[in-house]
């Protein structure tokens, strides 16, 4: 998942967010965060938002202070009652929901930043070539919205296997004329904030909690 926990892809800039994990200490590590640019979105979308990553992720959203506009979108109708929790979270940022192919215009009109969480996590007994098989048709769709409905996007594929899904992603803004390197992320941090916990536990090293909120931490 993109949210930063000290470690930072260029999507963390924009959650802007230390969420509830562990990250280790590391000399120069706080003056590298206060350095990592924030960037204002004004309307972030989150495809896939009533999963087990775009809840939490949609929350933190929700919490950012550089986010005016939210959209929600899933295919799962619980997406309304995502959304409707979350406008009552007492942030200024305007949470709307959209269901089912028919909404994603109305979600994705405007945005600045979309973050794509869609699709199935892999499960007992699946193969990361299953996993490829439904989600790839899924993240093709969902980028080919984004081509027609906010073409200038910047992009997050968190919908794995990432080093698949990204490719595709690219061949589609390719082909529909409006790829920019630059704006097509896929997200690892999670696999950095884990390897970096499980290296700190091997060492024996103290850990940091970071908190949701910009300036603390325990
Ligand atoms: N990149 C990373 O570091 C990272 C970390 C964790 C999970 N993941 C991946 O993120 C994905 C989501 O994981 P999860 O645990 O949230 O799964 P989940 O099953 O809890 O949630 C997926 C959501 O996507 C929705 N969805 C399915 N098809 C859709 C479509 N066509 N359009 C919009 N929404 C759609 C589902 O209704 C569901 O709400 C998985 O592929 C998982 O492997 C990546």
């Amino acid at each position: 998942m993109q949210l930063s926990a000290g470690q930072t892809t260029r999507a963390s800039a924009f959650t802007g967010q230390r969420v509830g994990v562990h990250a280790v200490a590391r000399p120069g590590a706080a003056k590298a965060r206060r350095t990592m640019p924030a960037v204002e979105a004004k309307r972030v979308a989150v495809l896939g938002a009533a999963g087990g990553i775009g809840q939490p992720l949609s929350l933190l959203l929700k919490m950012n202070k550089c986010v005016t506009e939210l959209a929600l979108f899933d295919v799962a109708p619980l997406v309304k009652g995502v959304a409707a929790d979350l406008s009552h979270c007492n942030t200024p940022v305007q949470v709307s929901a959209h269901v089912g192919d028919a909404e994603l215009e109305a979600c994705l009109k405007g945005c600045e930043l979309v973050v794509i969480p869609a699709g199935v996590p892999r499960k007992p007994g699946m193969t990361r070539d299953d996993l490829f098989n439904i989600n790839a048709g899924i993240v093709m769709n969902l980028v080919t919205a984004c081509a027609k409905y906010c073409p200038n996007a910047i992009l997050e594929i968190i919908s794995n296997p990432v080093n698949s899904t990204v490719p595709i992603a690219s061949e589609v803004l390719k082909a529909a004329g409006c790829y920019d390197p630059r704006k097509l992320l896929g997200v690892t941090t999670l696999d950095v904030v884990r390897a970096n916990t499980f290296v700190a536990q091997l060492r024996h090293e103290l850990s940091r909690v970071w908190c949701a909120g910009p300036d603390s931490c325990l």
